[in-house]
């Protein structure tokens, strides 16, 4: 069987990540033991966690005309993703602010930078079988893309407003418990509530069918961990997958994704996926 082609249309970061003992609370300052620059963004994230599960994957999005463009297209390109449909900008790459604490909890402010520049226009969904989104691009790109693809899996991160037709006309939407409370479950026939420690579940028409735990791990940093469960939700779906076993699936892959610091800094393979849920 030829694999399916997965698009991600999305956002691609540079993450500033400062790890922390405690996160600030509103009008704090606290002391960070370390600065890294990472490569993030959730669209960047998704496609390369769909990368490591070995997927087909094209990434769709929008950098600057600058260095930090040119690092995130040469990692993503490194790590398998054809970023050959990404346009380039004379505006700065995205940035990601982003504090991390000693328990892996995060807090993200994002300067979309280039990625406000990604247009309707720009979008080459040509010979996809499935596209993953975000909204970390503009709303009328997540618009146009689920009413030209064939098959659109949405991730509701950040939790922006969208017409009734847009949520309506998704094969999935994917959020957290945050990301579901504005959205019109009841009317929507296939919802993903993603819960942290606590696993997932999977809402028709506002009614959980399905749920599935995670498994116990020590997380180093939950930022990407989303992103990672996304793209193992959208392969299961573009596979053909049963669907619980694709909620499953991609709650191990989203726990496995905590293990190391970074948005893309612990990507797991099918096969790591495969292990943990056969030892749970
Ligand atoms: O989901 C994590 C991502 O959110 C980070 O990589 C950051 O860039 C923001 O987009």
């Amino acid at each position: 069987m030829t694999p399916p082609r997965i698009g991600v249309v999305g956002s691609a970061n540079v993450d500033l990540v400062a790890r922390c003992e405690a996160l600030p609370r509103p009008g704090e300052t606290v002391m960070a033991s370390s600065l890294a620059r990472l490569p993030g963004g959730k669209g960047a994230n998704q496609a390369a966690a769909l990368a490591a599960l070995g997927a087909e994957v094209t990434f769709v999005g929008c950098v600057g005309a600058d260095e930090s463009g040119d690092w995130i297209l040469s990692g993503l390109a490194a790590r398998g993703v054809d970023v050959a449909r990404a346009v380039r900008r004379d505006v700065a790459t995205g940035t990601a602010l982003i504090a991390v604490d000693a328990s892996g909890e995060n807090l993200i402010v994002v300067a979309p930078g280039a990625n406000d520049a990604l247009t309707p226009e720009a979008l080459d969904l040509a010979g996809l079988d499935l596209v993953l989104c975000q909204l970390e691009v503009p709303v009328a790109v997540v618009e146009a893309v689920v009413a030209r693809a064939t098959a659109t899996v949405l991730n509701r991160a950040p939790a922006r407003a969208l017409p009734p037709e847009t949520l309506a006309g998704c094969r999935a939407i994917v959020a957290n418990e945050h990301e579901t409370r504005s959205l019109p479950l009841a009317e929507l026939a296939h919802v993903v509530v993603t819960r942290g420690a606590e696993g997932a579940s999977r809402l028709e028409r506002g009614t959980e069918v399905a749920h599935a735990g995670s498994p116990r791990v020590t997380p180093v940093d939950t930022v990407g961990a989303g992103d990672v469960f996304c793209a193992a939700y959208a392969l299961g779906l573009a596979e053909g997958w049963d669907l619980d076993e694709t909620l499953r699936f991609a709650v191990a892959a989203g726990a496995l994704a905590t293990l190391a610091p970074g948005a893309q800094g612990s990507l797991p393979t099918r096969k790591e996926v495969e292990a943990c849920l056969d030892a749970s």
